[in-house]
Order: C-alpha cells, then sequence, then structure tokens
C-alpha cells in the first residue's frame, strides 16, 4: 500500500505528468491495429505501435513517436493482397507458371510468372506484381484469331522487326523510339485477332537552345562536345551552372541548378554577374578604389590608428566573393593597454592586443578601489569602459599619542603621516608597561585606518 502511494506522488510531481496531453490520440489504419497499450491521454515522447490483419503488409514505420504535438512520421499503411480463382485463371486461358490454376493470394509486392494455354500467346511480361490489392493480369491471344494487317505506326518511333503483309494472330511487332524520345508504355504490340494492341508513346524530349545558354551565360556541366542544341530526354534531367564569375540572379548563393525535362517547356533561369560595390568601412581606408568590383577582386584595408582590422588574418585581405566582400571588412577599436592608470594599473595582460569586446583586469593601490566598484573594463568602441580609475578609499592612519609609550623614531623620520594602508609602525611602552605581545617593540600594521594592534601600552 505504501509503495502504491510513493508510486502516485512520484507520477504527479513527475514534471512531465503535470503537464497537458500533447498529442491527440493517434490515426487508426485501415486493415491494421495499434497494438500498444492504449493510454488516455499521449505525452511527449510516446510511442505507440501498428500491425497489421494477417496477409496485409506494412508500409511505413511500425512504431510512431508524439513530438511537438504531432504523431512523427506519419502512420503506416496496411497494404492489401491479391486474391486470383480458378474462375479468373481459366476466363483468361491463363496458369501460373508450373501450370497450376489453383485459387491464391499473394501479399503485396510479390510477383508471379503466367503463362498461357496451347495455342495461345501471352502479351509480355509474363511476370506481374501485386499492388495493393491490384494485379493486372497478362492477355492470352488465340494464334487461331484473323490476321492483322499493316502494323500500327507510332510518332517519333520507328518497328524494329521485319515489316510483313499480314501477321497472324499473336504475333507481335516491335517498337523503339528515335533519339532523344523516351518510350512510354511496353515497346511491343500484338496482333490479336485482327487488331493491334496498344502502341508505345515515344515522348518529346526538352530542347535547350545553345543561344539561350549563351545569352543566360549558362554552361552544360562536365560537357565535352558542345552541340548546337541540347536534348533533354523526357524524365530525365541535366545539370547547368553559371559561368565562372556568374551567380543564379534568383539566389546569388547558388550556381548550379538542374533542369528536369517532365512533359512541360523547361524555364531557364537567369544568371548574373558576381560584383561587389565599394565598401563603406567606419575609421578605415581601402585600397585600390573603385565603383564595382568583380569575383575574386582584393582589396587591401587600412584601418585608421587605434583601430585594427577584424577578424585579423593577417593579410588585411578581402576578397569580392558571390556572398560580398569576404571576410566583411571591418575596422574596430584597438583599446590602450599603456593608459596609466592613477594609483593603480592593468593586471598581468594576457592578450597582446585588447578589441572591441575584449575584458581587461585591473588592480588599485593599497587603500584604492575601482570607482565603479568592479575591477574589469571592457574595449569598447569608445575606449575601455568603465573607465579604468582608482579612488581613495582608505586614507590611511595618523600619527597618534600613545599613552605610556612612543612610535619608533625612524618612522616618525622617515615616514611621513598619515602612513598608507596596509603600511607596519613600531612602538614602544614606558617603564613599569608592556605593549600587546608583551616585547620591548611591538609591530601596528594601518588597516582600514586603524592600528592593528591597538597602540596601546598595559601596566606590567
Ligand atoms: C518490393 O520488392 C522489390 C524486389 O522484388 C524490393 O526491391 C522492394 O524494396 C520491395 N518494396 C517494398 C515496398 O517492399
Ligand atoms: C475473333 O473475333 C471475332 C469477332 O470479331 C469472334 O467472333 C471470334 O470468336 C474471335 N476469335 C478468337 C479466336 O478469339
Ligand atoms: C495469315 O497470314 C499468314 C502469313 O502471315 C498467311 O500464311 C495466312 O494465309 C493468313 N491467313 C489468312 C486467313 O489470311
Ligand atoms: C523491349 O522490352 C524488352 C522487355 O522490357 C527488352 O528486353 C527489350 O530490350 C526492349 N527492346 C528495345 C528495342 O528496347
Ligand atoms: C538559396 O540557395 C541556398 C543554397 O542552396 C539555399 O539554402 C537557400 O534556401 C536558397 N534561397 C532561396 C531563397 O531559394
Ligand atoms: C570612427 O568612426 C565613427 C563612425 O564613422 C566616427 O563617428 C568616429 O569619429 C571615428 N573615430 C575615429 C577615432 O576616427
Amino acid at each position: 500500500m505504501k509503495a502504491w502511494l510513493l508510486l502516485v506522488a512520484a507520477f504527479l510531481l513527475w514534471p512531465g505528468c503535470s503537464s497537458q496531453k500533447a498529442c491527440d490520440e493517434p490515426d487508426e489504419v485501415d486493415f491494421g491495429e495499434i497494438v500498444s497499450a492504449e493510454k488516455a491521454k499521449y505525452l511527449e515522447n510516446d510511442r505507440v505501435q501498428y500491425r497489421c490483419n494477417p496477409v496485409y503488409v506494412l508500409e511505413g514505420p511500425e512504431w510512431i513517436q508524439c513530438k511537438g504535438q504531432e504523431w512523427t512520421p506519419h502512420p503506416p499503411k496496411c497494404l492489401a493482397p491479391c486474391s486470383i480463382t480458378r474462375q479468373q485463371l481459366a476466363a483468361k486461358n491463363l496458369f501460373v507458371f508450373g501450370n497450376q490454376r489453383k485459387a491464391r493470394l499473394i501479399q503485396n509486392n510479390q510477383s508471379l510468372r503466367f503463362q498461357c494455354n496451347e495455342g495461345y500467346v501471352l502479351v509480355v511480361p509474363s511476370v506481374r506484381k501485386c499492388v495493393d490489392g491490384y494485379m493486372d493480369l497478362p492477355l492470352c491471344i488465340s494464334e487461331r484469331g484473323k490476321n492483322c494487317s499493316g502494323p500500327p505506326r507510332t510518332e517519333n518511333g520507328d518497328i524494329i522487326t521485319l515489316s510483313k503483309k499480314q501477321y497472324r494472330s499473336g504475333s507481335s511487332v516491335e517498337f523503339r523510339c528515335q533519339t532523344y524520345y523516351a518510350m512510354e508504355g511496353q515497346n511491343r504490340s500484338f496482333c490479336n485477332n485482327g487488331t493491334w494492341t496498344k502502341v508505345p508513346n515515344c515522348l518529346d524530349p526538352c530542347m535547350i537552345p545553345r543561344t539561350e545558354l549563351e545569352s543566360q551565360k549558362i554552361e552544360v556541366k562536365d560537357e565535352i562536345d558542345a552541340p548546337e542544341n541540347i536534348f533533354v530526354q523526357h524524365g530525365h534531367s541535366i545539370e547547368l551552372t553559371c559561368r565562372t564569375g556568374y551567380v543564379l540572379a534568383a539566389n546569388s548563393s547558388q550556381s548550379a541548378f538542374v533542369i528536369h525535362c517532365n512533359g512541360t517547356p523547361p524555364v531557364i533561369p537567369k544568371c548574373k554577374e558576381i560584383t561587389c560595390n565599394s565598401p563603406r568601412i567606419s575609421n578605415g581606408t581601402f585600397r585600390p578604389q573603385r565603383t564595382i568590383y568583380h569575383d575574386g577582386d582584393l582589396i587591401r584595408i587600412q584601418c585608421d590608428s587605434g583601430f585594427t582590422f577584424d577578424p585579423d588574418n593577417g593579410e588585411k585581405v578581402v576578397e569580392c566573393t558571390k556572398n560580398g566582400w569576404s571576410p566583411p571588412p571591418k575596422c574596430i577599436k584597438k583599446c590602450d593597454t599603456s593608459l596609466r592608470i592613477h594609483n593603480g594599473h592593468f593586471a598581468s595582460t594576457y592578450q597582446d592586443m585588447y578589441i572591441e569586446g575584449n575584458d581587461i583586469r585591473f588592480v588599485c593601490d593599497q587603500g584604492y578601489s575601482p570607482a565603479n566598484q568592479q575591477s574589469t573594463s571592457t574595449c569598447t568602441k569608445n575606449g575601455w569602459s568603465p573607465a579604468p580609475s582608482c579612488i581613495l578609499t582608505e586614507r590611511g592612519c595618523d600619527y597618534i599619542r600613545i599613552e605610556n609609550g612612543r612610535m619608533a623614531k625612524p618612522y616618525e623620520l622617515y615616514r611621513p603621516f598619515p602612513i598608507s594602508e596596509g603600511q607596519s609602525i613600531y612602538f614602544s611602552c614606558n617603564h613599569g608597561f608592556l605593549p600587546t605581545n608583551k616585547e620591548m617593540w611591538q609591530a601596528a600594521t594601518c588597516i582600514k585606518s586603524h592600528y592593528v594592534p591597538e597602540l596601546k601600552c598595559f601596566s606590567k
């Protein structure tokens, strides 16, 4: 009972569990189910598992996860099997390869090889695949059917088999498309009882005129010979690129692009020359000075004194690229570390140069403190900020008369009062009296304007 209570408490305190549900119920799938345990609400990172009904095939992920209020990836599908009956096969004069005519179930994406009754010719291909419950069965053509006359034609394609006056039912002719034309459909047409089965189509290629490429400053990638016009077969693509020194007008960070030939006339993009304008540099100059620069042009940056080139790549040279000046030329403030701080100094400097954004530490002399209560200063474009300065915070210790004692002569003589913080004096006590250490001489240090220990003599 106690353990159970603890579990509940842990559950309530758990940060993820106190939040609202993250995802809706995951989608159901047809011909399948969710097999992981069902929940009242689904939280971030929850996972669910799908399974398909027998003979249905899962396409997609078995597991999906709740991420940012969405299930990812999308739920899977359960793909249907194909069923073929004895009657279907008999009606089409078909057998499954091996002379079988048994009814059967074929899983999605599985194939069967078919053959025809004797006296029949099979319209290729003989192997057919089951696609989500659908299988296109081959046609069996009777050799006893009527002859066909002259074979059919297809535009931009040729018949490559011997041409005859008469074709027996079940015989076929083979087609090939002319150069650059792409074939759609089977390359054979069969004589079927006096008529020809569907002929293939030869799809037009895309033509890219050389003159257009030249006027748009485009080159064909890896091109060896340069024909007058470029043909791209339907369904194929070609990689083109802007000439050196040019980029796509629509996207200057790109120079290569791909043209797909898919039945619509290809759109050839424009290329534009890579140029850079004269840069504006605060606190610096550059040369050579021009109004416009081209790809690969270099300029040398000279920063005004007290400023330095950033990033300091040694060269102080920037290049005109498709993305503009690279690196972007900038002169930034270089802060002075030889600056004298009154009653203080910079802590040892680890860098040889301090530029905008760098911090430096400084130390104040005894009795002095940083004026801004912080002992670091940042290099900004206006110099050190806050300016490193030290102010007197402790005023030292004055000469005082010691009852029944006196300060050591040398200190009275050589050190003018007040003495600084941290400095010491010696004192001794008159006869019959002793200082704190009960010795002849006692040292006392000035700490926060007071002597420590006190300048006191105690009677023996
Ligand atoms: C379908 O089968 C072929 C081989 O026959 C295989 O390469 C392919 O990956 C399968 N596709 C699916 C979705 O299972
Ligand atoms: C051929 O077609 C005719 C009708 O045009 C039909 O009567 C005949 O049975 C068919 N022959 C075969 C073998 O299918
Ligand atoms: C059909 O064509 C073949 C040759 O292709 C020929 O021998 C036969 O006589 C033709 N049959 C008819 C009925 O025309
Ligand atoms: C016609 O198609 C078959 C099978 O798809 C193939 O083996 C044959 O090479 C093709 N013929 C031509 C001329 O492309
Ligand atoms: C430009 O091209 C870059 C690099 O290929 C790409 O990341 C970016 O999305 C493109 N921009 C536009 C507006 O198409
Ligand atoms: C640095 O450049 C800025 C902006 O152009 C200007 O306001 C400033 O006076 C310059 N500083 C020096 C020291 O030349």
